[in-house]
């Protein structure tokens, strides 16, 4: 087995630094099921990865995390898994697996996988078993059963809604509940059982030993609960983060028992060489932030701040300032996050009227109206994008880009109903359109029966605009996305020092100016007018401009002289 538990011989400073090789590292997530389709089933698959390491190498990541490969139904895009240690063999093999790593770290690209520990699918072995198995058995003890209330046991064991709509209970056929924050077909795990943690290091090691450098964990936040009857109703909303509840109260999310179950994780890392690295998708407080990133635990968090703000200076800088002084306390490096799987692309979201509160819902009722209720500026949603990652490229710590951003990619908003895919929408009963339009294929070429992603038509359909931004159409245009992405991240490389920064004179509620040490320095113009800019070399630009003024929405990078 390669890559196992060994001890390679390398000094103790280059194992420091290949220790800490997430810190400040530049991780590309790639939607395995919507980047690149090999055998033409509509389907992405690992051999498709393999076909474009060409073109992860040119963009000069550090690390791709791959969205969940597993043997899954796809009742939640694949977050719902059938079998921990095996590939879905419409995706590939784990010789497949075996040989995109090889590949990946042939071109030091580091890999980091999903694990998804808080349910299961319906499908996994033990589901079935549970099903199969009668009340109060150890098979059942491995999920979350409850009996109901009411004289029969008809009414579900409470009254709490899940995540995407719809009870968080399912009646079983001998008349129990199961518990699943999510859909239906993702039962959630028992992880009060010592078996279900011991079999979760199992396929940490699994993957370790397969050379995976890294995991990212699926909802972090939600395995410990506390069960204890009787199930009380939970406040309207109940969001962890609206203070609605005290933090680490809620029964259901972020509390501090998850922290003992990334402690025996922390072991299962550190027993490699270097070692495993791990952050947290947890949608917690920002005071509940570090815990999970400490480096006991996991080690990293995404930080969604970023992701939920507007495209203003004064909220960009409250993110970064806040930021600056969590990683300080907490010992872990800052994680930028502009776009993922889960939300409307940062694009589309910079060209439609401000959002007044958490969650887009400006974005998600545009996208439920098929793109119509509200005048999305294309242009200037595009010119904020290229503008808002020169600046979270400039920061310290690391960034995490979303498949297709590099392209300045808009979400797809008119995917005709009876396509959509995500759970969302029929858990909602339309309320929500769900996730489909930023996980549409990638077009990698201007024609073609998927835009290149494959011989036959994608899974999801793609927009005839796609052609117009495929990478056959940005690759050799010095003024493209594409273009700027490379440019971006081969500076950053040569230029990316200690994990600091300071504010420099000019930032205000319109310009954020910072620099990092070495005399990099970041300019951003918010709008609206043009300001002046900085004295210094310009070496980078968002948009081409001439003079000394720099425009509205505009970013450019500057060393000292
Ligand atoms: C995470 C994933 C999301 C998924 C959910 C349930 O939030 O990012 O895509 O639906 O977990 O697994």
């Amino acid at each position: 087995m390669r890559s196992a538990r060994t001890t390679r011989p390398v000094s103790d400073r280059g194992r420091l630094a290949d220790a800490q090789w997430w810190r400040q590292a530049v991780v590309y997530q790639i939607y395995p099921r919507s980047f690149a389709d090999s055998d033409g089933n509509g389907l992405g698959d690992l051999a498709g990865v393999i076909s474009r390491i060409p073109y992860l190498a040119s963009l000069g990541i550090d690390a791709v995390w791959l969205s969940p490969f597993y043997p899954s139904a796809l009742a939640d895009g694949g977050y719902d898994v059938d079998d921990y240690r095996d590939v879905d063999p419409r995706l590939g093999t784990l010789a497949d697996f075996d040989e995109m790593t090889a590949r990946l770290h042939a071109r030091r690209i580091k890999v980091i996988v999903d694990i998804v520990p808080n349910h299961t699918s319906n499908r996994h072995a033990w589901f079935r078993a549970a099903l199969a198995a009668p009340k109060g058995s150890p098979a059942r003890n491995r999920y979350i059963f409850r009996d109901g209330l009411g004289p029969d046991g008809a009414q579900p064991p409470s009254d709490w809604a899940s995540m995407f709509g719809g009870p968080v209970w399912t009646r079983v056929p001998d008349g129990q509940w199961y518990l699943h924050l999510f859909t239906t077909e993702q039962p959630d795990l028992n992880w009060d059982n010592r078996e279900v943690r011991d079999d979760f290091l199992k396929t940490l090691r699994f993957w370790s030993d397969r050379g995976v450098d890294g995991f990212r964990v699926d909802v972090a936040h939600g395995l410990a609960k506390n069960l204890a009857e009787p199930l009380a109703s939970l406040p309207v909303g109940g969001d962890i983060t609206d203070g609605s509840l005290p933090p680490g109260t809620h029964p259901l999310w972020d509390r501090d028992e998850v922290h003992d179950i990334y402690a025996e994780w922390r072991q299962v890392f550190n027993e490699y060489d270097p070692p495993r690295a791990g952050v947290a998708e947890a949608w917690v407080h920002p005071s509940r932030r570090p815990k999970y990133a400490s480096p006991d635990g996991l080690g990293q968090a995404f930080n969604f701040d970023l992701l939920e703000a507007n495209w203003n200076a004064g909220e960009f800088l409250r993110v970064i300032t806040d930021n600056l002084a969590d990683a300080q306390r907490q010992g872990s490096s800052m994680t930028w996050v502009l776009s993922n799987h889960d939300v409307v692309r940062h694009a589309t979201r910079y060209g439609l009227p401000p959002e007044e509160h958490r969650g887009h819902p400006n974005a998600r009722n545009w996208l439920l109206s098929g793109g119509t209720s509200l005048r999305l500026e294309r242009g200037l949603g595009l010119r904020r994008a290229r503008a808002a990652v020169l600046l979270v490229l400039a920061l310290p710590g690391s960034a995490y880009l979303y498949q297709g951003e590099e392209l300045g990619l808009h979400e797809v908003p008119d995917i005709p109903f009876d396509l959509v895919q995500d759970p969302a929408y029929a858990r909602s009963q339309g309320a929500e359109k769900g996730r489909d339009g930023c996980r549409v294929p990638l077009p990698w070429t201007s024609g073609g029966p998927s835009f290149g992603f494959g011989a036959g038509p994608a899974h999801l359909p793609q927009p005839a605009w796609f052609g117009a931004v495929s990478v056959q159409a940005q690759d050799r245009d010095p003024a493209s996305t594409l273009t700027l992405y490379r440019q971006a991240l081969g500076w950053r490389h040569k230029l990316q020092t200690a994990e600091s920064m300071d504010w420099m004179p000019g930032t205000n509620g319109q310009v954020l100016h910072f620099a990092r040490p070495g005399g990099w320095r970041c300019v951003t113009n918010f709008g609206p007018g043009p300001v002046p800019l900085p004295n210094g070399t310009v070496i980078l630009t968002s948009v081409p401009f001439e003079g000394s003024q720099l425009p509205a929405d505009t970013t450019a990078w500057l060393l000292s002289t």
